[in-house]
């Protein structure tokens, strides 16, 4: 029995640093929710190294086994199933710049198409490179949140095309991108600090590949490439649209690595908040990545499922309907059924570098959720010959702490700064160099 004064905590609870994270997200005010560390109520996770049938993996040989039975699980039950003959096509550049960043960036438009025929939905990929490399350049990646043009104050970086997010700090009101909004993400996106650290990046709008929105999809890349068009009905093990930004990363991930000036090898994939979440899903489905970032990942991310600590299933099943798949949704009132947790989401990113982070005031993701996230995967790690996160216990805000697999929770609020960037930079070295 949950008691009253837990109930009590928990509706107080909302009043907290909540209430920006689900405004901004318009949830219904009747759904529960906890930010009181002590009225998180105990929870037993699925086990990482058991395979459905009972049997326990022991050793690195066994893992590939129990690694496929939780990719096909997160399929079936979370982020949905990817159509089998989507094709990998490549791009084209649209245009090369050796001068870009004041001549210390060679800069490429690359355009890939992600659908057959005369009019395929384009993924703008915008590519930066250090100009004196003499090798081929290890390179972040990341799906960006408001178009290309934001991610730099360049003025030759077109606008991004289709639906964008209304921002009204930048005038963005009727869904169109403007040229008030140019630059304005270009804190998250540090370029010039990246490629001085001799690592490339490339970057492309999500939203190339589908809006962000609760139909989005009719105009996106599934609606594309489903039998009926609009019209389609979805089944319940069919792709969310995570599923569908990650698959435009893969195809990304292809581009890089037809350019000799890249090295394909060394692709760190990054994204933030629900891009942290397709970046984990991307990295898990795509061994090819050679490191994953996931920054502030949260609910449906790094974070435990089974936590009740900020948001919760029923909450982004309810204001985001459309990032999972239509089955996950029964898992609204009965967490506890759900046959994987997102500790072994993060465990198939194994034995790659993995990196974790978290901010102090972003309770809503459940920072503590993230780490044990971590820790938990930590477990694959071991039996693979790395060393994972060093134990159960959150570290002390802006230190980086773990080996193979690295954690830091910062100070401020949910946002993909430079202080995450240095943690990343030191990281990258650390296992791509
Ligand atoms: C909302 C959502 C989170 C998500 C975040 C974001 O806050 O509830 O799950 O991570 O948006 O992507 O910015």
């Amino acid at each position: 029995m949950i008691s009253r004064s837990f109930c009590l905590r928990i509706w107080t609870g909302w009043l907290g640093c909540f209430c920006l994270g689900a405004w901004a997200a318009q949830i219904p005010r009747t759904v529960p929710i906890n930010d009181v560390e002590e009225s998180v109520p105990p929870y037993s996770l699925p086990e990482v190294l058991t395979l459905r049938n009972g049997q326990r993996v022991t050793s690195a040989q066994q893992w590939p086994q129990r690694r496929a039975e939780l990719v096909h699980l997160f399929e079936d039950h979370v982020y949905g199933r990817i159509p089998s003959g989507l094709p990998r096509q490549p791009g084209w550049v649209v245009e090369t710049r050796r001068d870009a960043l004041g001549g210390k960036a060679i800069r490429q438009r690359i355009q890939i198409p992600l659908t057959r025929g005369p009019h395929p939905i384009l993924l703008d990929l915008l590519v930066y490179r250090p100009s004196q490399a003499t090798k081929p350049v290890p390179i972040f990646l990341g799906l960006n949140f408001d178009g290309n043009h934001t991610v730099t104050p360049e003025t030759d970086v077109p606008l991004a095309r289709g639906w964008v997010a209304n921002r009204p700090r930048s005038g963005v009101t009727n869904h169109v991108a403007n040229e008030a909004s140019r630059g304005t993400d270009a804190e998250a996106w540090p370029i010039a600090r990246i490629l001085e650290r001799g690592y490339g990046l490339a970057t492309a709008y999500y939203g190339d590949a589908e809006a962000d929105f609760d139909g989005g999809w009719k105009q996106g890349l599934r609606g594309a490439v489903a039998p009926q068009g609009a019209d389609h009905h979805f089944e319940p093990g069919d792709w969310g649209s995570i599923a569908a930004w990650s698959w435009a990363l893969s195809r990304a991930l292809d581009q890089l690595s037809l350019d000799p000036a890249i090295d394909g090898q060394k692709v760190a994939l990054l994204g933030h908040s629900r891009l942290g979440k397709t970046a984990l899903w991307a990295g898990a489905r795509d061994p090819r990545f050679a490191l994953v970032i996931a920054n502030e990942s949260g609910e449906g991310g790094a974070a435990l499922a089974r936590r009740f600590f900020g948001e919760t299933t029923l909450r982004i099943n309810t204001s985001f309907p459309h990032w999972f798949n239509g089955r996950f949704k029964d898992y609204n009132h009965r967490i506890a059924d759900l046959p994987v947790d997102q500790h072994e989401l993060a465990a198939l990113i194994a034995p790659r570098p993995l990196y974790i982070a978290s901010a102090e005031q972003d309770r809503w993701a459940d920072p503590k959720g993230e780490y044990l996230g971590g820790w938990h995967a930590s477990e694959v790690y071991r039996l693979l010959g790395k060393e994972g996160l060093p134990g159960p216990d959150l570290p002390a805000v802006n230190r980086s702490v773990g080996e193979s697999v690295g954690y830091h929770i910062r100070s401020g609020p949910h946002a993909l700064t430079e202080v995450d960037w240095e943690f990343y930079l030191k990281f990258a070295d650390r296992h791509l160099r």
